[in-house]
C-alpha cells in the first residue's frame, strides 16, 4: 500500500506512516440515514472537505454499494471502483483516489445487482477493506445507503459511530426512528449522533433531536442496558446554494464556503476534531 494516492490540496504529510502522536487508527464514522436522498452524500463530502481543511486525512468511502453516487457528486470519474477490488481486478491502492476538497475517495460501481444483498463474500472483503484503510486515515466517513436492508446493517455495524443524516420532514423522522430502533437492538451501542438537515427555522434541529430522544426514551431505552443518548452534531438550513454546487457539481465547501449551509457543515466538522 505504498502507492497510496496521497489526497490533493492541504493534506498531510505520507499515507503510510502515521503522525507521531495520532491514534493509531482513523475513526469511523457511518453517514446514514432512515429515509433516502435526505443529504448523505452531500453531508459526507462536505464535512470531509471541511475535516481536510483543518488537517485532518479522510476518507469517504462510497458504500451505497449498488447505487453509489459520490462520483457524481465530485465529478470524478469511477476508473477503479471497490467493485474491481472485491473482484480482485485492482488493488486497493489503486482504487483510492484523490477528491477535489482535499480528502481520499473510494468510489463503489453503481447498477450492480450483486450488492442489492450481503453475502459472505462481499461482508469479508468489506471487512479486509475497513481493516486496511483505518491504519491510514484520521477520519473514514461511510457514505451509506438508506433504509434497513441487510447491506446497510452490514456498513453501519462497521463504524465506531453513527451518524445519522435526516430533514425536519415527518416521514424522515419516522424512518431516522425506525433505524436508531433497529440499530438499538441488533448492534452494539456507539456513539450515535443526529445531523438535522434542509432547517428551515432557527433551533429546528434541537428541536427535531429532543423529539426524537423523546420517542427513544418512551419506547426504545427502557428495554435497553445503558439508554441510547442522541447527539445533536449540528443543523443545515435548507439553501438554494447546495442545490446549485450539486447542479455544478462543485463541493459546497470550495465553491460557496461563506454560504448558510457550509457554513453550518463547517461547524458540524469542528465537532468531529479530536480535542
Ligand atoms: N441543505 C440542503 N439544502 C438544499 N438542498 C439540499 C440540502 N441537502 C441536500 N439537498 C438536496 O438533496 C439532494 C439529495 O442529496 P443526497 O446527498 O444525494 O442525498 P442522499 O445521499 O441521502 O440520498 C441533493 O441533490 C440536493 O439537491
Ligand atoms: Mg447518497
Amino acid at each position: 500500500m505504498s502507492d497510496v494516492v496521497p489526497p490533493a490540496g492541504p493534506a498531510p504529510g505520507p499515507l503510510t506512516s502515521p503522525r507521531p502522536g495520532a491514534r493509531p487508527g482513523a475513526r469511523i464514522t457511518a453517514v446514514t440515514s432512515g429515509k433516502g436522498g435526505v443529504g448523505k452524500t452531500f453531508v459526507a463530502a462536505n464535512l470531509a472537505a471541511a475535516l481536510a481543511r483543518a488537517g485532518q486525512r479522510v476518507l469517504v468511502l462510497d458504500a451505497d454499494l449498488g447505487l453509489a453516487n459520490l462520483d457524481v457528486v465530485l465529478n470524478l470519474a469511477a476508473r477503479v471502483t471497490l467493485h474491481d477490488v472485491f473482484i480482485g481486478r485492482a488493488t486497493l491502492a489503486e482504487a483510492l483516489q484523490a477528491a477535489p476538497g482535499g480528502f481520499t475517495v473510494l468510489l463503489a460501481g453503481s447498477g450492480l445487482v450483486e450488492y442489492s444483498r450481503m453475502t459472505p463474500e462481499v461482508r469479508d472483503k468489506l471487512l479486509d477493506v475497513i481493516a486496511q484503510v483505518r491504519p491510514r486515515f484520521d477520519h473514514v466517513l461511510l457514505d451509506t445507503g438508506a433504509g434497513i436492508s441487510d447491506v446497510v446493517l452490514f456498513t453501519v455495524s462497521l463504524a465506531d459511530e453513527v451518524l445519522i443524516v435526516a430533514t425536519p420532514e415527518p416521514t424522515s423522522l419516522t424512518d431516522a426512528y425506525a433505524l436508531i430502533k433497529v440499530l438499538a437492538s441488533t448492534q452494539a451501542a456507539r456513539p450515535m449522533r443526529l445531523l438535522v438537515n434542509q432547517t428551515q427555522r432557527r433551533s429546528e434541529g434541537r428541536n427535531v433531536r429532543a423529539q426524537l430522544q423523546q420517542v427513544l426514551d418512551r419506547f426504545v431505552n427502557t428495554g435497553l442496558p445503558q439508554p441510547l443518548k442522541l447527539d445533536l452534531l449540528g443543523e443545515v438550513p435548507l439553501d438554494a446554494a447546495v442545490r446549485d454546487s450539486i447542479l455544478r457539481r462543485q463541493l459546497l465547501m470550495e465553491s460557496l464556503p461563506g454560504s448558510p449551509a457550509a457554513l453550518a457543515i463547517a461547524a458540524a466538522a469542528g465537532k468531529l476534531l479530536p480535542p
